[in-house]
């Protein structure tokens, strides 16, 4: 495309990546070996034992787990193996060469490309996903700072951490898990920038973690949710009015709902759109359905980003150049959706400036 050139030079600000949707298939492997962590058996009777994995022919080879990933039917099909992966990290030096691989890619492109060009990047990560195998916070949270201070001197790239909520546990158990995370000092001292909510939202309204967001946002904690990703539109405006929130992750299903759209234009709400992410869920059957082009007509502000990049096949520079193959937009659309990724940051005012 010959806006290539532009998309590559666009500073690029990313706010909906997980740091364990960065766990490539082959850092699993290695990971799993390092750590002598027994991965679902590929074949042979699977055992009876309460809690064993079922076999499954994907944990083969990295590039077994590649085509099973390819073939995605949902997000809690994708889910079943996103949560497989973090059984491989451990150490604060393995969520340490997490970090600095996305970081390196995100900033630089592929090895030797120089595409990419994100200048900050927001990072999830779930925490309920590993204390029950006995992994801290404090160990991710030293190993993501280790890893962003050393980005920050080789590639210019600054990044912060939000902890999300998983919707597919207890309400209490993610009650407790924040009021933890405040208690240990970790967003006062601005180790974790905000909270986030994530994973299985059909039947999991985002009234019920209105009580948790409140108490954030009492303590002046920024907040973000997923929404609208496969729940309905009024899911989408049910985050902002309940949750209180400013920033709502996916949210495209807004777009099925004109007052739903005209809501978030007028509030000003940024939804973190994420093309190839809706495409491998199969949330939409090609780029082309997402709904871009009703967004920019609309008026609702989005940015765009990789989500699970390991896992759908592309980092930022890839969702930005599939959009403008499907879409074919102008240079001045171009600027205003990275403008208001910039704008829609957590980073401060300062860093806001230097990065437009
Ligand atoms: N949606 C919900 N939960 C998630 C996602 C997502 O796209 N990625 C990782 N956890
Ligand atoms: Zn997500």
């Amino acid at each position: 495309s010959p806006l290539h050139d532009l998309l590559t030079a666009l500073p690029k600000c990313e706010h909906h990546v997980h740091l364990e949707g960065t766990l490539s298939p082959e850092l699993l492997f290695e990971l799993a070996a390092k750590n002598s962590i027994v991965l679902p058996p590929i074949s042979g009777q699977a055992s009876g034992d309460v809690g064993a994995d079922a076999v499954d022919p994907a944990f083969a080879s990295p590039e077994a787990l590649y085509a099973r990933y390819a073939q995605f039917t949902s997000l809690d099909d994708f889910l079943h193996y996103y949560y497989i992966g973090f059984r491989v990290l451990l150490t604060a030096s393995d969520f340490e060469a997490l970090t600095y691989a996305y970081l390196r890619r995100a900033a630089t492109g592929l090895p030797g490309s120089r595409t990419g060009n994100v200048r900050h990047a927001e990072v999830f990560f779930d925490p309920q996903g590993h204390t029950p195998r006995g992994i801290l916070p404090s160990t991710i949270i030293t190993g993501f700072h280790a890893a962003a201070a050393r980005a920050e001197r080789d590639f210019g790239i600054t990044a912060q951490l939000i902890p999300c909520l998983l919707r597919h546990l207890p309400v209490a158990d993610g009650e407790a898990t924040f009021d933890a995370l405040a208690a240990a000092g970790h967003f006062a001292s601005g180790a974790l920038a905000g909270l986030g909510l994530c994973s299985t939202e059909i039947d999991r309204p985002p009234a019920l973690y209105a009580p948790v967001f409140t108490r954030a946002a009492a303590l002046g904690i920024d907040r973000t949710a997923h929404a609208g990703e496969e729940g309905p539109p009024g899911y989408v405006s049910a985050a902002v009015a309940e949750l209180g929130v400013r920033r709502v992750d996916h949210g495209v299903r807004a777009a099925e709902d004109e007052d739903v759209m005209r809501g978030l234009s007028e509030a000003g709400v940024l939804l973190t759109v994420c093309p190839l992410s809706n495409v491998a869920l199969k949330g939409v059957t090609r780029i082309g359905e997402v709904p871009v082009r009703v967004f920019l007509d609309r008026g609702v502000k989005f940015s765009l980003n990789s989500d699970d990049p390991a896992y759908f096949g592309g980092y930022i520079q890839e969702n930005y150049c599939a959009v403008e193959e499907a879409f074919g937009l102008s240079v001045d659309e171009w600027r205003i959706i990275a403008r208001n990724a910039v704008e829609g940051s957590w980073c401060g005012e300062e860093r806001k400036a230097v990065i437009l």
